[in-house]
């Protein structure tokens, strides 16, 4: 069956000591317990080698918040995909909608970066997600097969197999509006269905979904009990251990 899964997004956020500091604090707090999904901490680039040393791996997984679109060579100030997984760090978050708008990803530029991170032994956290005008226009549902068919489905049946996708509609993201349960069980089934028209249903069916957008402490359960809805990609609530475990203990 598909994991569960709840994973940080710290963004831009936190020195070198205070991610740690949090990093610590997560690892101390899931100690004694047995989380009923996987827990994943999304640093920033200059934490990943630290943050993975100082905590349990084993329990929390560490990602990386994106990767460069070119194997290596001369791209003064990139980080490539082979550089995050020698951290120790196993996710990358893709093709978040801030790289997208801010930093003109495009769907091309995200398939070679998706390749290289699969290359590399990293889980790719691929983003996607509408904007409020087309969520009006009802186009939200075409938008987010645009870009899983853009980025993801010249992937192999195995490859895809690899891919955890997180449904962020950006509307919602740092705003405090977050979709209802019943539109992201919605979208998040309507996603499925289309995985599962170009790969076998059983692809679709162990792949899994996250949501993102002002998820908390108090919407989190609502949202995790939908049928298709196996966890959360979460930015602000993910900055303090207080707000972030509530979260990973919503299953
Ligand atoms: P948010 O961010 O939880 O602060 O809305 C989510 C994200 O952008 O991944």
């Amino acid at each position: 069956m598909r994991k569960k899964i709840v994973a940080g997004n710290w963004k831009m956020n936190t020195t070198l000591q205070e991610g740690l500091a949090l990093a610590k604090g997560l690892n101390e707090a899931l100690k004694d317990k047995t989380p009923k999904c996987d827990v994943i901490v999304g640093t920033p680039f200059t934490h990943l080698a630290c943050v993975a040393d100082a905590i349990d791996t084993n329990k929390i997984g560490v990602a990386a918040q994106n990767c460069a679109d070119h194997e290596k060579g001369a791209y003064t100030g990139e980080v490539s995909a082979a550089m995050v997984a020698s951290t120790g760090a196993k996710y990358v978050i893709l093709g978040h909608s801030e790289r997208r708008q801010y930093y003109g990803e495009t769907a091309e530029i995200l398939k070679t970066k998706v390749n290289l991170a699969l290359a590399n032994g990293l889980t790719p956290i691929f983003c996607i997600g509408e904007v409020l005008e087309e969520r009006e226009a009802g186009k939200h549902f075409d938008v987010v097969d645009e870009q899983i068919k853009g980025s993801l489905f010249d992937l192999s049946a195995e490859d895809f197999g690899k891919i955890v996708i997180a449904y962020e509609p950006v509307w919602a993201i740092g705003t405090g509006k977050t979709a209802t349960a019943d539109q992201a069980q919605e979208i998040h089934a309507h996603i499925r269905k289309t995985i599962a028209s170009k790969y076998e249903q059983t692809i679709a069916d162990n792949c899994s979904i996250l949501y993102g957008g002002s998820m908390n402490a108090g919407n989190a359960k609502e949202l995790v009990s939908k049928p298709d809805v196996d966890g959360g990609l979460i930015g602000g609530a993910s900055l303090s251990v207080e707000n972030f475990m509530p979260i990973v203990e919503a299953f």
